[in-house]
Protein backbone atom coordinates (compact mmCIF):
# COMPACT_ATOMS: atom_id res chain seq x y z
CA UNK A 1 0.00 0.00 0.00
CA UNK A 2 1.98 2.63 -1.06
CA UNK A 3 0.08 6.06 -0.87
CA UNK A 4 1.09 9.80 -0.99
CA UNK A 5 0.01 11.81 2.40
CA UNK A 6 -0.40 15.47 1.78
CA UNK A 7 -1.20 18.13 4.51
CA UNK A 8 -2.58 21.38 1.84
CA UNK A 9 -2.35 24.81 2.53
CA UNK A 10 0.31 25.51 1.84
CA UNK A 11 1.61 27.90 -1.33
CA UNK A 12 4.26 26.46 -3.17
CA UNK A 13 7.64 28.22 -3.31
CA UNK A 14 11.01 27.99 -4.63
CA UNK A 15 13.43 26.77 -7.79
CA UNK A 16 12.59 22.95 -9.16
CA UNK A 17 14.60 21.23 -11.45
CA UNK A 18 13.01 19.31 -14.80
CA UNK A 19 13.84 15.81 -15.41
CA UNK A 20 14.11 14.65 -18.92
CA UNK A 21 11.24 13.65 -21.01
CA UNK A 22 10.01 10.01 -20.27
CA UNK A 23 7.54 10.36 -23.90
CA UNK A 24 11.02 11.18 -25.77
CA UNK A 25 13.50 8.92 -23.57
CA UNK A 26 10.87 5.66 -24.44
CA UNK A 27 11.24 5.80 -28.31
CA UNK A 28 15.15 7.03 -27.81
CA UNK A 29 15.90 4.04 -25.65
CA UNK A 30 13.80 1.49 -28.47
CA UNK A 31 15.71 3.40 -31.02
CA UNK A 32 19.29 3.04 -29.47
CA UNK A 33 19.05 -0.78 -30.15
CA UNK A 34 19.34 -0.26 -33.71
CA UNK A 35 22.99 0.90 -33.82
CA UNK A 36 25.74 -1.96 -33.22
CA UNK A 37 27.94 0.16 -31.89
CA UNK A 38 27.32 1.89 -28.37
CA UNK A 39 25.25 4.61 -27.91
CA UNK A 40 25.44 6.26 -24.19
CA UNK A 41 22.11 8.39 -23.46
CA UNK A 42 22.10 10.82 -21.01
CA UNK A 43 19.32 12.77 -18.99
CA UNK A 44 16.95 10.01 -19.26
CA UNK A 45 14.15 10.28 -16.29
CA UNK A 46 14.59 7.48 -13.30
CA UNK A 47 10.73 6.62 -13.59
CA UNK A 48 9.25 2.57 -13.52
CA UNK A 49 8.19 3.28 -17.56
CA UNK A 50 12.07 3.58 -18.23
CA UNK A 51 13.13 1.19 -16.12
CA UNK A 52 10.84 -1.26 -17.43
CA UNK A 53 12.19 -0.84 -20.74
CA UNK A 54 15.35 -0.86 -20.40
CA UNK A 55 15.19 -4.12 -18.36
CA UNK A 56 13.11 -5.15 -21.94
CA UNK A 57 15.97 -4.20 -24.08
CA UNK A 58 18.32 -6.38 -22.15
CA UNK A 59 15.92 -9.22 -22.17
CA UNK A 60 16.02 -9.31 -25.89
CA UNK A 61 20.02 -9.81 -25.60
CA UNK A 62 21.37 -5.54 -25.62
CA UNK A 63 24.12 -4.76 -23.56
CA UNK A 64 22.71 -1.75 -20.70
CA UNK A 65 25.10 -0.29 -18.58
CA UNK A 66 24.14 2.12 -16.09
CA UNK A 67 26.80 4.76 -15.71
CA UNK A 68 24.95 6.69 -13.41
CA UNK A 69 20.86 7.30 -12.19
CA UNK A 70 20.55 9.14 -15.60
CA UNK A 71 23.08 7.78 -17.75
CA UNK A 72 23.33 4.22 -19.74
CA UNK A 73 25.11 2.90 -22.29
CA UNK A 74 23.67 0.53 -24.83
CA UNK A 75 25.06 -1.90 -27.15
CA UNK A 76 22.67 -4.10 -29.21
CA UNK A 77 25.00 -6.27 -31.28
CA UNK A 78 24.54 -8.67 -29.08
CA UNK A 79 20.69 -8.69 -29.59
CA UNK A 80 19.80 -12.23 -30.23
CA UNK A 81 16.14 -12.36 -29.84
CA UNK A 82 13.72 -10.35 -31.83
CA UNK A 83 10.35 -11.53 -29.76
CA UNK A 84 9.74 -9.35 -26.81
CA UNK A 85 8.41 -11.13 -23.68
CA UNK A 86 4.72 -10.24 -22.58
CA UNK A 87 5.72 -10.55 -18.88
CA UNK A 88 8.31 -7.79 -18.67
CA UNK A 89 6.58 -5.22 -21.11
CA UNK A 90 2.81 -5.89 -20.37
CA UNK A 91 2.98 -2.64 -17.88
CA UNK A 92 3.96 -0.45 -20.67
CA UNK A 93 2.36 1.26 -23.51
CA UNK A 94 5.59 2.56 -25.23
CA UNK A 95 6.43 -1.52 -25.77
CA UNK A 96 5.26 -0.48 -29.20
CA UNK A 97 8.52 1.15 -30.22
CA UNK A 98 10.01 -2.14 -29.79
CA UNK A 99 8.11 -2.79 -32.74
CA UNK A 100 9.59 -0.03 -35.21
CA UNK A 101 13.02 -0.44 -34.17
CA UNK A 102 13.36 -4.00 -34.55
CA UNK A 103 11.62 -3.83 -37.76
CA UNK A 104 13.79 -1.65 -38.83
CA UNK A 105 17.33 -3.16 -37.92
CA UNK A 106 16.00 -7.19 -38.23
CA UNK A 107 12.98 -6.72 -40.64
CA UNK A 108 11.33 -8.83 -37.82
CA UNK A 109 9.98 -8.19 -34.69
CA UNK A 110 7.35 -9.47 -32.14
CA UNK A 111 5.68 -7.50 -29.35
CA UNK A 112 3.06 -8.11 -27.27
CA UNK A 113 -0.08 -5.85 -28.04
CA UNK A 114 0.73 -2.87 -25.21
CA UNK A 115 -0.66 -1.94 -21.92
CA UNK A 116 0.05 1.27 -20.35
CA UNK A 117 -2.33 3.96 -18.88
CA UNK A 118 -6.64 3.03 -19.26
CA UNK A 119 -7.27 6.45 -21.13
CA UNK A 120 -9.75 5.55 -23.34
CA UNK A 121 -9.07 3.45 -26.40
CA UNK A 122 -5.57 3.28 -27.98
CA UNK A 123 -5.62 1.65 -31.21
CA UNK A 124 -2.50 1.72 -33.08
CA UNK A 125 -3.95 0.68 -36.54
CA UNK A 126 -1.98 3.99 -37.34
CA UNK A 127 1.36 2.02 -36.47
CA UNK A 128 0.56 -1.07 -38.50
CA UNK A 129 -0.97 0.50 -41.62
CA UNK A 130 3.26 2.80 -41.53
CA UNK A 131 4.53 -0.55 -41.07
CA UNK A 132 2.80 -2.03 -43.92
CA UNK A 133 2.83 0.58 -46.27
CA UNK A 134 6.72 -0.08 -46.50
CA UNK A 135 6.77 -3.59 -47.22
CA UNK A 136 6.35 -5.45 -43.62
CA UNK A 137 3.98 -8.14 -43.26
CA UNK A 138 1.96 -7.35 -39.96
CA UNK A 139 -0.39 -9.94 -38.20
CA UNK A 140 -1.50 -10.12 -34.62
CA UNK A 141 -1.23 -13.76 -32.73
CA UNK A 142 -2.36 -14.66 -29.05
CA UNK A 143 -2.12 -11.06 -28.11
CA UNK A 144 1.36 -10.62 -30.05
CA UNK A 145 2.01 -8.23 -32.61
CA UNK A 146 4.41 -9.91 -35.29
CA UNK A 147 6.19 -7.53 -38.06
CA UNK A 148 7.90 -9.34 -41.08
CA UNK A 149 9.40 -7.93 -44.46
CA UNK A 150 11.55 -11.01 -45.76
CA UNK A 151 12.64 -9.06 -48.48
CA UNK A 152 13.04 -6.00 -47.19
CA UNK A 153 11.68 -2.84 -46.93
CA UNK A 154 10.98 -0.04 -49.19
CA UNK A 155 9.94 3.95 -48.57
CA UNK A 156 6.19 4.78 -49.17
CA UNK A 157 4.57 7.96 -49.39
CA UNK A 158 2.25 7.52 -45.76
CA UNK A 159 -0.69 9.88 -44.96
CA UNK A 160 -1.55 9.43 -41.50
CA UNK A 161 -5.44 9.54 -40.70
CA UNK A 162 -5.23 10.73 -37.02
CA UNK A 163 -2.13 12.93 -35.81
CA UNK A 164 -0.62 10.14 -34.19
CA UNK A 165 2.93 10.80 -31.50
CA UNK A 166 3.58 7.11 -31.64
CA UNK A 167 2.63 6.30 -34.70
CA UNK A 168 4.69 8.97 -36.27
CA UNK A 169 7.97 7.99 -34.50
CA UNK A 170 7.26 3.99 -34.41
CA UNK A 171 7.57 4.38 -38.89
CA UNK A 172 10.19 7.26 -38.28
CA UNK A 173 11.98 4.41 -36.86
CA UNK A 174 11.17 1.65 -39.21
CA UNK A 175 11.61 4.06 -42.37
CA UNK A 176 15.30 5.11 -41.69
CA UNK A 177 16.53 1.69 -42.52
CA UNK A 178 14.46 0.88 -45.43
CA UNK A 179 15.38 1.41 -48.73
CA UNK A 180 14.63 5.06 -50.33
CA UNK A 181 12.37 7.63 -49.08
CA UNK A 182 9.67 7.85 -47.34
CA UNK A 183 7.09 10.84 -46.29
CA UNK A 184 5.01 11.03 -43.57
CA UNK A 185 1.78 13.46 -44.03
CA UNK A 186 -0.20 14.65 -41.34
CA UNK A 187 2.82 14.03 -38.71
CA UNK A 188 2.53 14.85 -35.26
CA UNK A 189 4.55 17.69 -33.90
CA UNK A 190 5.63 16.87 -30.77
CA UNK A 191 8.94 18.50 -29.31
CA UNK A 192 9.45 13.97 -28.66
CA UNK A 193 8.99 13.73 -32.42
CA UNK A 194 11.60 15.79 -32.93
CA UNK A 195 13.79 14.77 -30.00
CA UNK A 196 13.38 11.03 -31.37
CA UNK A 197 14.04 12.56 -34.74
CA UNK A 198 17.45 14.04 -33.99
CA UNK A 199 18.47 11.32 -31.82
CA UNK A 200 17.86 8.80 -34.73
CA UNK A 201 20.01 11.74 -36.92
CA UNK A 202 22.30 11.37 -34.18
CA UNK A 203 23.07 7.76 -35.05
CA UNK A 204 23.11 8.45 -38.77
CA UNK A 205 19.70 8.29 -40.00
CA UNK A 206 18.47 11.02 -42.82
CA UNK A 207 15.33 12.86 -41.46
CA UNK A 208 14.02 16.01 -42.25
CA UNK A 209 10.86 17.93 -41.18
CA UNK A 210 9.87 16.68 -37.63
CA UNK A 211 8.01 19.22 -35.88
CA UNK A 212 5.95 19.83 -38.76
CA UNK A 213 3.63 18.00 -40.69
CA UNK A 214 5.90 16.45 -43.10
CA UNK A 215 8.91 14.07 -42.74
CA UNK A 216 11.14 12.87 -45.31
CA UNK A 217 13.06 9.76 -44.16
CA UNK A 218 15.64 8.62 -46.43
CA UNK A 219 16.47 5.14 -45.57
CA UNK A 220 20.66 4.48 -44.50
CA UNK A 221 22.10 0.78 -44.44
CA UNK A 222 23.26 1.20 -40.55
CA UNK A 223 23.09 3.07 -37.59
CA UNK A 224 26.70 4.09 -35.44
CA UNK A 225 27.22 5.27 -32.14
CA UNK A 226 26.52 8.52 -30.49
CA UNK A 227 25.62 10.37 -27.28
CA UNK A 228 22.90 11.99 -26.59
CA UNK A 229 21.21 14.04 -23.97
CA UNK A 230 17.12 13.64 -23.42
CA UNK A 231 15.37 16.81 -24.15
CA UNK A 232 13.48 18.48 -20.48
CA UNK A 233 10.19 16.95 -19.85
CA UNK A 234 7.23 19.80 -20.61
CA UNK A 235 4.91 17.68 -18.61
CA UNK A 236 6.68 16.98 -15.96
CA UNK A 237 7.31 21.26 -16.22
CA UNK A 238 4.00 21.64 -16.69
CA UNK A 239 2.92 19.78 -13.31
CA UNK A 240 5.08 22.14 -11.37
CA UNK A 241 3.49 25.14 -13.28
CA UNK A 242 -0.55 23.81 -12.34
CA UNK A 243 1.00 23.05 -8.96
CA UNK A 244 2.27 26.58 -8.17
CA UNK A 245 -0.85 28.22 -9.72
CA UNK A 246 -3.48 25.66 -7.61
CA UNK A 247 -1.58 26.78 -4.08
CA UNK A 248 -1.20 30.22 -4.99
CA UNK A 249 2.73 29.79 -4.62
CA UNK A 250 5.36 31.22 -6.79
CA UNK A 251 7.74 28.39 -8.26
CA UNK A 252 10.57 28.66 -10.86
CA UNK A 253 11.15 25.51 -13.09
CA UNK A 254 14.63 24.80 -14.43
CA UNK A 255 16.07 23.45 -17.07
CA UNK A 256 13.03 23.67 -19.70
CA UNK A 257 12.35 24.73 -22.94
CA UNK A 258 10.05 27.56 -22.74
CA UNK A 259 9.05 27.64 -26.39
CA UNK A 260 7.51 24.04 -25.27
CA UNK A 261 5.01 25.11 -22.81
CA UNK A 262 3.84 27.94 -24.51
CA UNK A 263 0.16 26.95 -24.44
CA UNK A 264 -0.04 26.03 -20.68
CA UNK A 265 1.80 29.35 -20.04
CA UNK A 266 -0.78 31.18 -22.40
CA UNK A 267 -3.34 29.90 -20.09
CA UNK A 268 -2.33 30.41 -17.17
CA UNK A 269 -1.60 34.00 -18.12
CA UNK A 270 -5.19 34.07 -19.40
CA UNK A 271 -6.29 32.67 -16.10
CA UNK A 272 -4.43 35.64 -13.79
CA UNK A 273 -1.03 34.35 -13.04
CA UNK A 274 2.28 35.85 -13.47
CA UNK A 275 4.45 34.28 -16.30
CA UNK A 276 8.32 34.89 -16.55
CA UNK A 277 9.86 33.20 -19.65
CA UNK A 278 13.95 32.51 -18.67
CA UNK A 279 16.52 31.54 -21.37
CA UNK A 280 15.66 27.78 -19.62
CA UNK A 281 13.44 28.40 -17.01
CA UNK A 282 9.80 29.55 -15.95
CA UNK A 283 8.79 31.45 -12.70
CA UNK A 284 5.11 30.92 -12.12
CA UNK A 285 3.81 33.83 -9.59
CA UNK A 286 0.02 32.95 -8.26
CA UNK A 287 -0.57 35.68 -6.08
CA UNK A 288 -4.38 36.35 -5.83
CA UNK A 289 -7.72 33.83 -6.85
CA UNK A 290 -7.74 32.34 -10.47
CA UNK A 291 -10.36 32.98 -12.74
CA UNK A 292 -12.10 30.62 -15.15
CA UNK A 293 -11.07 29.69 -18.80
CA UNK A 294 -11.97 27.60 -21.43
CA UNK A 295 -9.81 24.65 -22.67
CA UNK A 296 -9.30 22.25 -25.07
CA UNK A 297 -6.68 19.38 -25.78
CA UNK A 298 -5.21 19.46 -28.74
CA UNK A 299 -2.01 18.01 -30.81
CA UNK A 300 0.96 20.13 -30.48
CA UNK A 301 1.17 23.04 -30.51
CA UNK A 302 -2.35 23.12 -28.58
CA UNK A 303 -2.54 22.53 -25.21
CA UNK A 304 -1.74 19.07 -24.09
CA UNK A 305 -4.33 15.97 -23.16
CA UNK A 306 -1.48 15.23 -20.88
CA UNK A 307 -1.63 18.21 -18.65
CA UNK A 308 -5.51 18.53 -18.94
CA UNK A 309 -6.37 16.84 -15.26
CA UNK A 310 -3.68 18.95 -13.70
CA UNK A 311 -5.31 22.02 -14.98
CA UNK A 312 -8.76 20.82 -14.21
CA UNK A 313 -7.35 20.66 -10.60
CA UNK A 314 -6.19 24.21 -11.02
CA UNK A 315 -10.01 25.54 -12.44
CA UNK A 316 -11.44 23.53 -9.78
CA UNK A 317 -10.81 26.26 -7.03
CA UNK A 318 -10.85 29.53 -9.96
CA UNK A 319 -13.74 31.99 -9.90
CA UNK A 320 -16.58 31.01 -12.38
CA UNK A 321 -17.50 28.18 -14.71
CA UNK A 322 -14.77 26.62 -16.94
CA UNK A 323 -14.99 24.50 -20.04
CA UNK A 324 -13.07 21.55 -20.61
CA UNK A 325 -12.52 19.75 -24.16
CA UNK A 326 -10.72 16.38 -24.06
CA UNK A 327 -10.60 16.05 -27.94
CA UNK A 328 -7.60 13.01 -27.74
CA UNK A 329 -8.80 10.15 -25.72
CA UNK A 330 -11.71 9.57 -24.20
CA UNK A 331 -11.30 8.37 -20.87
CA UNK A 332 -9.44 11.87 -19.13
CA UNK A 333 -11.91 12.91 -16.55
CA UNK A 334 -11.46 9.70 -14.47
CA UNK A 335 -9.88 12.44 -11.80
CA UNK A 336 -13.54 14.35 -11.73
CA UNK A 337 -15.39 11.53 -9.61
CA UNK A 338 -12.18 12.07 -6.95
CA UNK A 339 -12.01 15.59 -7.06
CA UNK A 340 -15.91 15.69 -6.40
CA UNK A 341 -15.07 13.71 -2.96
CA UNK A 342 -12.56 16.86 -2.05
CA UNK A 343 -15.80 19.37 -2.63
CA UNK A 344 -15.19 20.09 -6.52
CA UNK A 345 -18.13 20.96 -8.56
CA UNK A 346 -17.58 19.56 -11.56
CA UNK A 347 -19.90 17.76 -14.44
CA UNK A 348 -18.69 15.73 -17.17
CA UNK A 349 -20.78 15.56 -19.97
CA UNK A 350 -19.34 13.48 -23.32
CA UNK A 351 -15.83 14.43 -23.98
CA UNK A 352 -16.71 18.11 -21.89
CA UNK A 353 -16.43 18.83 -18.01
CA UNK A 354 -17.99 21.93 -16.56
CA UNK A 355 -16.15 23.19 -13.77
CA UNK A 356 -18.11 25.40 -11.35
CA UNK A 357 -14.56 26.90 -9.45
CA UNK A 358 -15.50 26.44 -5.54
CA UNK A 359 -13.51 28.60 -3.08
CA UNK A 360 -11.54 25.72 -1.57
CA UNK A 361 -11.32 21.96 -1.56
CA UNK A 362 -11.30 20.11 1.37
CA UNK A 363 -8.60 17.00 2.01
CA UNK A 364 -9.90 13.68 1.43
CA UNK A 365 -8.83 10.02 0.37
CA UNK A 366 -8.65 9.00 -3.15
CA UNK A 367 -7.44 6.97 -5.55
CA UNK A 368 -5.10 7.69 -8.57
CA UNK A 369 -7.15 6.58 -11.95
CA UNK A 370 -4.03 6.89 -14.06
CA UNK A 371 -0.70 8.84 -14.02
CA UNK A 372 -1.30 12.56 -15.26
CA UNK A 373 -4.98 12.19 -13.19
CA UNK A 374 -2.77 11.07 -10.03
CA UNK A 375 -0.43 14.26 -10.38
CA UNK A 376 -3.74 16.43 -10.52
CA UNK A 377 -5.28 14.81 -7.57
CA UNK A 378 -1.65 15.99 -5.73
CA UNK A 379 -2.26 19.03 -7.19
CA UNK A 380 -5.80 19.39 -5.71
CA UNK A 381 -4.33 17.93 -2.25
CA UNK A 382 -2.08 20.41 -2.09
CA UNK A 383 -4.08 23.04 -2.79
CA UNK A 384 -6.75 21.76 -0.05
CA UNK A 385 -7.84 22.23 3.35
CA UNK A 386 -6.17 19.35 5.75
CA UNK A 387 -4.98 15.94 4.47
CA UNK A 388 -5.28 13.96 1.56
CA UNK A 389 -4.47 10.70 0.80
CA UNK A 390 -3.64 9.62 -2.77
CA UNK A 391 -3.74 5.85 -3.23
CA UNK A 392 -2.53 3.64 -6.35
CA UNK A 393 0.71 6.48 -6.82
CA UNK A 394 2.01 3.01 -8.69
CA UNK A 395 1.01 5.33 -11.56
CA UNK A 396 2.13 8.61 -11.12
CA UNK A 397 5.56 6.94 -10.33
CA UNK A 398 5.41 5.41 -13.72
CA UNK A 399 6.20 9.28 -15.24
CA UNK A 400 7.20 11.20 -12.37
CA UNK A 401 10.59 11.63 -10.64
CA UNK A 402 10.98 12.09 -7.46
CA UNK A 403 7.84 14.02 -7.22
CA UNK A 404 7.41 14.00 -3.28
CA UNK A 405 11.10 14.60 -2.94
CA UNK A 406 10.95 17.68 -5.29
CA UNK A 407 7.48 19.10 -3.49
CA UNK A 408 9.30 18.72 -0.43
CA UNK A 409 12.35 21.25 -1.78
CA UNK A 410 9.17 23.76 -2.60
CA UNK A 411 7.76 23.55 0.77
CA UNK A 412 5.20 20.85 0.68
CA UNK A 413 4.13 18.67 3.16
CA UNK A 414 3.80 15.72 1.52
CA UNK A 415 5.40 12.27 2.19
CA UNK A 416 5.18 8.68 0.37
CA UNK A 417 3.50 6.15 3.11
CA UNK A 418 3.78 2.44 3.10
CA UNK A 419 1.29 1.35 5.91
CA UNK A 420 -1.47 2.94 8.48
CA UNK A 421 1.16 3.69 10.76
CA UNK A 422 3.53 5.92 9.06
CA UNK A 423 -0.10 7.62 7.79
CA UNK A 424 -0.97 8.46 11.34
CA UNK A 425 3.00 9.23 12.53
CA UNK A 426 3.24 12.08 9.21
CA UNK A 427 -0.24 13.47 10.47
CA UNK A 428 1.20 13.99 13.97
CA UNK A 429 4.47 15.18 12.77
CA UNK A 430 2.70 18.13 10.66
CA UNK A 431 -0.35 18.36 12.92
C1 LIG B 1 1.56 9.68 -26.56
C2 LIG B 1 1.99 9.85 -25.13
C3 LIG B 1 0.82 10.21 -24.25
C4 LIG B 1 0.07 11.41 -24.83
C5 LIG B 1 -0.27 11.20 -26.29
C6 LIG B 1 -0.87 12.42 -26.95
C7 LIG B 1 3.83 8.31 -24.96
C8 LIG B 1 4.35 7.05 -24.40
N1 LIG B 1 2.57 8.62 -24.68
O1 LIG B 1 0.67 8.57 -26.57
O2 LIG B 1 1.30 10.51 -22.94
O3 LIG B 1 -1.13 11.59 -24.09
O4 LIG B 1 0.92 10.86 -27.03
O5 LIG B 1 0.00 13.51 -26.85
O6 LIG B 1 4.52 9.07 -25.62
N2 LIG B 1 -4.70 6.89 -32.50
C9 LIG B 1 -5.34 6.09 -33.43
N3 LIG B 1 -4.61 5.11 -34.06
C10 LIG B 1 -3.29 4.91 -33.82
C11 LIG B 1 -2.64 5.73 -32.88
C12 LIG B 1 -3.38 6.72 -32.23
O7 LIG B 1 -6.53 6.25 -33.69
O8 LIG B 1 -2.69 4.02 -34.42
C13 LIG B 1 -5.45 7.97 -31.82
C14 LIG B 1 -5.53 7.78 -30.31
O9 LIG B 1 -6.60 6.96 -29.93
C15 LIG B 1 -5.66 9.20 -29.82
C16 LIG B 1 -4.85 10.00 -30.84
O10 LIG B 1 -4.72 9.17 -31.98
O11 LIG B 1 -7.00 9.61 -29.90
C17 LIG B 1 -3.47 10.41 -30.35
O12 LIG B 1 -2.77 9.27 -29.90
P1 LIG B 1 -1.16 9.18 -29.94
O13 LIG B 1 -0.60 10.51 -30.27
O14 LIG B 1 -0.79 8.02 -30.79
O15 LIG B 1 -0.83 8.82 -28.44
P2 LIG B 1 0.31 7.87 -27.94
O16 LIG B 1 1.49 7.93 -28.86
O17 LIG B 1 -0.27 6.55 -27.58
Amino acid sequence: MEQYVIKGGIPLVGEVDIAGAKNAALPILSAAIMSNETVTLENLPDVNDINVLIESIEKIGAHVERVDRHTVKINGSTISDCAVDYESIKKIRASYYLLGALLGKYNRAEVPLPGGCNIGSRPIDQHLKGFRAIGAEVSISHGTIIAKAERGMRGAHIFMDVVSVGATINIMMAASRALGRTIIENAAKEPHVVDAANFLNSMGADIRGAGTDVIRIRGVEKFHGCTYSIVPDMIEAGTYMMAAAATKGDVVVRNVIPKHLEAVTAKLIEIGCEVEEGDDSIRVVASRRLMRTHVKTLPYPGFPTDMQPQMGAVLAVARGTSIVTESIFENRFKYVDELSRMGANIKVEGNTAIIDGVSGLTGARVSSPDLRAGAALVIAGLAAEGFTTVDDIVYIKRGYEDFDKKLQSLGAEIREVASERELRKFELSVG
